[in-house]
């Protein structure tokens, strides 16, 4: 996999393998972890614009990014060009340079709304969002996918004009809305994006190893990939993708996942938050079914951090 530094508008990042937004995952303790592996740059989960402007209550704990904020976008959802920029304004994004908005989430609760992959299909609408916060002097990326509805390819005239409208980089999650997060991710169509536009084009979608990142890029001529869960089934594939030294084995990384996690949840939450990432840590490792049980009912982070001192 080719290595490189890219340059994001004002904005250098010392490599092209990224960690994507993930709801629900990328929060801050996974963010600095994968920033501890060697991500160029960590994406926040998708944040609601019009919270920001309005201050949600839930606002500082989803951007929360301690020293890194220079490797962290933050990634804005919401569909009214006026909320988009006031976000982009906002004092919670003051210290972040990169906004990257939100054109592919397939959540009918989003979608209905006009909002995230809805976007796909009101290609004026989704330029007036990109132009209006673009104005407010951040740099802005935008997220796509190939379109809405298998067959669809619309992800180079969504590159092109993501480009004229002023965005600084596009990421291109090679699936449309209607697959969700399964199935191939359409090659052909990240290319036809890549080929389309000057900035950079990050290429995202079914990269759980290193072959598969050798895969997107060989098939895409992509400028870097963005990885998903690949990156929280296993913790250290960006680290082996970046050549990045680090300390820790499985049990020091999840040691470590659950003191970050600490420092931005209640004991309650972090404990119960833990729970979805017990599937990926384990996945494919046998003998471990009685602990999985009771990591998945452990009452706090004491006897997490008991189970997997005893266990991994
Ligand atoms: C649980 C989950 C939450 C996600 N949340 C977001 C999100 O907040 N913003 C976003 O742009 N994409 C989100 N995605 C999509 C991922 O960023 C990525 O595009 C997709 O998973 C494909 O990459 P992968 O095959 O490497 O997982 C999410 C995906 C999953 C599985």
């Amino acid at each position: 996999m080719q290595l490189c530094e890219l340059t994001i508008g004002n904005t250098q990042v010392r490599n092209n393998i990224f960690l994507a937004p993930m709801a629900g995952y990328t929060d801050y303790a996974i963010r600095k972890l994968q920033i501890d592996m060697g991500a160029g740059l960590t994406f926040t989960e998708l944040v609601s614009a019009k919270g920001l402007v309005f201050g949600g209550k839930n606002n500082n704990t989803l951007i929360y990014s301690g020293d890194n904020k220079d490797k962290t976008a933050v990634q804005l959802f919401g569909a009214d060009p006026y909320y988009m920029r006031s976000a982009c304004e906002s004092d919670y994004l003051r210290d972040f340079s990169i906004i990257d908005i939100n054109m592919g989430c397939p959540v009918p609760k989003v979608y209905k709304n006009g909002e995230g992959s809805a976007l796909l299909k009101d290609i004026k609408k989704a330029e007036s969002v990109v132009k209006e916060c673009v104005k407010s002097g951040k740099t802005i990326t935008v997220k796509i996918r190939t379109g809405l509805k298998y067959g669809d390819d619309i992800a180079s005239e969504y590159a092109k004009m993501a480009e004229n409208s002023g965005a600084k980089l596009i990421t291109v999650h090679g699936r449309v809305r209607e697959a969700y997060y399964s199935g191939e991710p359409d090659y052909k169509a990240i290319e036809k994006a890549k080929h389309s536009v000057k900035i950079p084009v990050i290429a995202n979608g079914g990269i759980f190893t290193e072959s598969d990142a050798d895969k997107m890029l060989e098939q895409t001529g992509a400028d870097g990939v963005m990885i998903a869960r690949g990156a929280i089934a296993d913790p250290f594939l960006i680290a082996r993708l970046t050549n990045t030294e680090h300390k820790h084995d499985l049990k020091s990384y999840i040691l470590e996942h659950l003191t970050l996690s600490s420092k931005i949840y209640t004991d309650h939450t972090a404990t119960v938050e833990f729970r979805k990432f017990v599937p990926y840590y384990f996945k494919g490792i046998s003998g471990v079914k009685d602990l999985k049980l009771a990591l998945c009912k452990a009452n706090d982070l004491q006897e997490l951090r008991e189970l997997i001192e005893k266990g991994v």
